[in-house]
């Protein structure tokens, strides 16, 4: 069972970069160009949020026409930067998504494995919230698993990562509840999420957790205790998960942008097993 994994998209209007320099509607094509090539393809497409910039009627258009290159059934969730109004009005939700009381979610058996995907946002504010609600749907999705291995999905990190800026905004509200939850389902082989626009990995209440770059721009690694909010047009990349039973889930990071190769492995004669 293979997953792609892209989030922040970021989708502008016409002919407005984002932050007045991202060309995030070019960006994503490219990525989403990249998926639709993949071979083998994927089972699924998952997006976690910041599926566009403002959450306008335009953006989900754009976006719309953009995902129609994808074949595989595409999983969607909001960030802080969709509005959940147009976005259901806006894009297709598969047959896996979950609107109950208006949240954006969804649980999905593919193959082996459940996939669960969390409503992170919290109106007008840029940190997340899981309410007792959610929490509620992700304890129901997790019980009716029956053990099964479960990878969650979520736009924002329920952990601190060192960058000041972002973990302020990290999911905050529901963390605690939501930690406690998942310590009770060995089960869950992987969280995996969006917002922070860098590769971040940790260990997270018995689990792993684990956030993906952006295809469009990056949050500049800045580890210092204060520092200004800032991003860099670092190379956008997205996640491969693999799922294998025996092996569990397996997470490759790739670049988007095509680079020379590949070339084959031509031994020297001097390394040392090359008359192995
Ligand atoms: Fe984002
Ligand atoms: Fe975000």
């Amino acid at each position: 069972m293979l997953i792609a994994h892209i989030t922040d998209l970021h989708i502008r209007p016409l002919g407005k970069p984002a932050y007045r320099v991202s060309e995030t509607n070019a960006l994503t094509e490219r990525a989403l160009d990249v998926v639709a090539a993949l071979r083998p393809q994927p089972d699924a497409l998952v997006i976690t949020g910041d599926l566009t910039d403002c959450g306008l009627a335009e953006e989900y258009g754009l976006l719309a026409n953009l995902l129609e290159r994808i074949e595989v059934p595409v999983l969607l969730l909001p960030g802080n930067h969709d509005r959940r109004e147009t976005l259901t009005t806006g894009l297709t939700l598969g047959p896996h998504a979950v609107l109950d009381d208006g949240f954006v979610q969804f649980s999905a058996d593919l193959g082996d494995v459940r996939l669960i995907g969390l409503d992170t946002l919290l109106p007008g504010q840029s940190a997340g919230a899981l309410c007792d609600k959610r929490l509620g749907f992700l304890e129901k999705a997790l019980a009716g698993a029956n053990c099964k291995p479960v990878v969650i999905f979520m736009h924002h990190p329920p952990f601190d990562c060192g960058i000041i800026h972002m973990d302020r905004i990290r999911l905050l509200e529901g963390a605690d509840g939501f930690r406690e939850i998942v310590a009770r389902y060995p089960n869950v082989e992987r969280i995996l999420c969006g917002h922070h626009h860098r590769p971040i990995t940790t260990r997270f209440a018995g689990t792993i957790a684990q956030i993906a770059p952006s295809v469009t721009h990056q949050v500049t690694l800045d580890l210092a205790p204060e520092g200004p909010a800032t991003f860099h047009m670092e190379p956008p990349a997205y996640y491969l998960h693999s799922y294998r039973a025996g092996t569990g889930l397996v997470s490759h990071m790739a670049y988007v942008e095509r680079y020379p190769g590949p070339y084959p492995f031509v031994l020297d004669a001097d390394y040392p097993g090359a008359h192995a």
